[in-house]
């Protein structure tokens, strides 16, 4: 993919160094450059004829017409108006049914390195998998989706994912279908309890079809260690909502200030006693290095909000109850030198060794405060999500966590 990135961005001989362009292909480049007029269009009228060219080349689409679009897809992708996204959303659509590996790898791509568009990758996969489910790659990503869908993506997805015969049965996966599904107008609730009737096996009687309240009442005598199929509440009086969170945000782009600013807040909002992100820093909670590449705004903007929402299962909260009668409640580690310590959400570590420990039982709430963003003003708080987002300078991770198949 960079390889027709850089093709169409660099260099003047560009044409011969892209001998696969058709004719089409190459007054896309022109439009794209704006070399071809005379006075320097303005960017909406290169993107207005840019969604033109690519309405008709999805008309007349023939076999090979793949990489015009992608390439259109990454111009217009950048372009955050209406118009546009529908256009990307239509060309990413086009791509996931095509018989055509390049075309198939650009939305496979686009859902890995761009997570703000990770939901119109997998839509498009979806409606692909209506008329054919291909293979286990796309069904693991539309699995990976259901973080993130909204709306009309997660009815597509928990439509098409009924369709394969796997089932990603894991407690997380169950209890991400129960709150999306809960987030859809009732019509299409209906989708997410056929999706896990399909995935749990219950009801055994599936004439008998539960409703999500029945599901959420299932899960959490199912999984009592995990935390409960409920969407989070804000406190009454709360200083940051998700709403209020998520209009601070349209078209923000870190600045080389917030660059400079972030780590400071982030040492400043008590982040760097349990986070590292790049520099050496606290190995309580996730490392943040590569967030930006995992997670999408919304998804950061909710782990802040309400940390109890996703448990990570190398970060186990605990409860100890030590036979002196103290009770110890946070984050289970092992000690430096010997034996085990707890670190508590206000970030002081006790250690005790094992013989001191009457028992030890998990608790399925994050050891992150709540509200850490409170004493924060607006600014600081664009500034720390900004910095905390950016990719910029560093390397995309492995793959994460895939979902579990079972026959
Ligand atoms: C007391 C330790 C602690 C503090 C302080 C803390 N966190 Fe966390 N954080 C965690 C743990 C542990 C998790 C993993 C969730 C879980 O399993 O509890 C987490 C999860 C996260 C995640 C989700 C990570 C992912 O991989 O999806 C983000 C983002 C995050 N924290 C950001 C912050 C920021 C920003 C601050 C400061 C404002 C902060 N945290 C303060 C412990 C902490």
């Amino acid at each position: 993919m960079t390889g027709i990135r850089n093709c169409v961005h660099s260099s003047p001989a560009r044409r011969d160094l892209c001998p696969r362009l058709s004719g089409l292909c190459s007054l896309l480049i022109v439009l794209m450059s704006g070399v071809l007029v005379a006075d320097e269009p303005s960017a909406e009228t290169r993107e207005s004829r840019l969604r033109q060219q690519v309405a008709q080349l999805l008309e007349t689409l023939e076999g090979s017409d793949w990489i015009p679009l992608i390439m259109a897809d990454l111009e217009l992708s950048t372009d955050l108006t209406e118009e546009s996204q529908s256009c990307c959303r239509r060309i990413l659509q086009a791509l996931a049914v095509a018989d055509d590996a390049a075309a198939q790898e650009h939305v496979h791509a686009v859902f890995e390195n761009e997570p703000e568009r990770r939901g119109m990758a997998a839509e498009a996969v979806a409606m692909a998998a209506m008329t054919r489910p291909g293979s286990l790659r796309n069904w693991r990503l539309l699995v990976r989706s259901l973080n993130v869908v909204r709306q009309s993506e997660a009815a597509a997805v928990m439509k098409a994912l009924q369709r394969y015969r796997q089932r990603a049965n894991k407690g997380h996966w169950v209890r991400r279908v129960i709150l999306t599904g809960l987030s859809l107008p009732e019509g299409d609730q209906r989708l997410a309890c056929e999706l896990l009737q399909h995935w749990t096996g219950q009801p055994m009687r599936p004439s008998a079809a539960w409703s999500l309240p029945q599901y959420q009442e299932w899960f959490a005598k199912e999984h009592p260690d995990l935390p409960p199929a409920v969407r989070p509440q804000d406190p009454p009086g709360a200083v940051w909502t998700m709403q209020s969170l998520e209009s601070l945000f349209s078209g923000l782009h870190l600045t080389s200030e917030q660059g400079v600013q972030g780590p400071m807040i982030f040492e400043k909002a008590g982040c760097a006693k349990c986070h590292r992100r790049g520099d050496p820093g606290g190995t309580a909670g996730p490392d943040l290095t590569s967030l930006g590449w995992r997670r999408q705004r919304a998804e950061v903007l909710e782990s802040l909000l309400y940390p109890s929402q996703e448990l990570h299962e190398e970060y186990p909260t605990v409860i100890v109850a030590l036979k002196d009668g103290t009770a110890l409640t946070g984050l289970l580690q092992r000690a430096p030198d010997a034996g085990l310590q707890v670190f508590s959400s206000a970030g002081e570590v006790r250690t005790f060794q094992q013989s001191d420990v009457e028992a030890i039982r998990g608790h399925a709430v994050s050891s992150m405060p709540a509200g850490t963003l409170d004493r924060l003003t607006a600014d600081e708080v664009r500034t720390l999500v900004a910095w905390l987002t950016s990719v910029d300078g560093i390397p995309r991770p492995h793959q994460e966590d895939e979902g579990q198949e079972e026959e």
